[in-house]
């Protein structure tokens, strides 16, 4: 199987995972990306055994819709049983770095509200030490160069995501070279840099499940 295959079996995994647990009135988080995007067409089987979705990115919102899904504001919501999304890397705490899609500050809302976060992922995503993927930065445009000198200090290099505006209005920062053995720590120290409206790292809240695609079927961690 290749890749994009992995990532339709994990999103096909998925489905059938929250499947059991969901009822007419329930609405699903659902992620940014490739993997996330099958997870939605498979979802979109389904319509008459959930009420909708908060969606994580506008990108997402609108295949939602295009599959006749109801796209509800996370403030109109009060309770989301599941969040479905990808990863760019997880290590085997479950912690991620995400935003390769820039999309990491809703999604890492979304996150928050969710009562258990179901990360799919094919098994290139997996890895021992986060950080080889280069951990995005979501900044206040004004705040660029001084929130790069501040990543610089604690390690990384950080790099200048050209041509890319966030959901948000905003820029990355993709941050290069870091071996991140404490991720909680790493996180809450980027967090607290002024003009930073988030960082990829999801350790504070990490996932709760892990469906990894490998070639001899999708496993499940937690
Ligand atoms: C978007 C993300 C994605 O979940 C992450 O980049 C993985 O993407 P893909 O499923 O396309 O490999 O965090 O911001």
């Amino acid at each position: 199987m290749n890749q994009d295959q992995l990532k339709q079996a994990v999103a096909q995994a998925a489905v059938d995972y929250i499947l059991p647990h969901l009822e007419r009135n329930s609405v699903i988080g659902v992620g940014t990306g490739s993997t996330a995007n099958y997870f939605i067409d498979a979802l979109a089987r389904h319509t008459f055994d959930f009420d909708g979705a908060v969606a994580s990115s506008e990108a997402t919102a609108q295949r939602l819709k295009d599959h006749g899904i109801a796209v509800y504001d996370l403030n109109s919501v009060g309770e989301l049983e599941f969040y479905v999304d990808g990863a760019d890397e997880a290590n085997d705490r479950l912690e991620l770095i995400k935003g390769g899609g820039a999309a990491l500050t809703r999604e890492k809302i979304v996150a928050a509200v969710a009562k258990t976060f179901v990360c799919i992922a094919d098994a290139s995503k997996r890895v021992p030490v986060l950080g080889g993927f280069p951990l995005p930065v979501e900044v206040i445009p004004m705040a660029r160069s001084h929130v790069a000198r501040q990543l610089v200090r604690l390690g990384g290099d950080p790099v200048y995501r050209q041509g890319v505006v966030t959901d948000n209005g905003n820029v990355i920062l993709d941050v290069h070279n870091l071996h991140i053995t404490d991720a909680a720590k790493l996180e809450a120290d980027i967090n607290a840099i002024v003009g930073v409206v988030t960082n990829g790292l999801f350790a504070a809240r990490p996932a709760d499940v892990l469906l990894l695609g490998t070639a001899t079927g999708v496993q499940i961690l937690k």
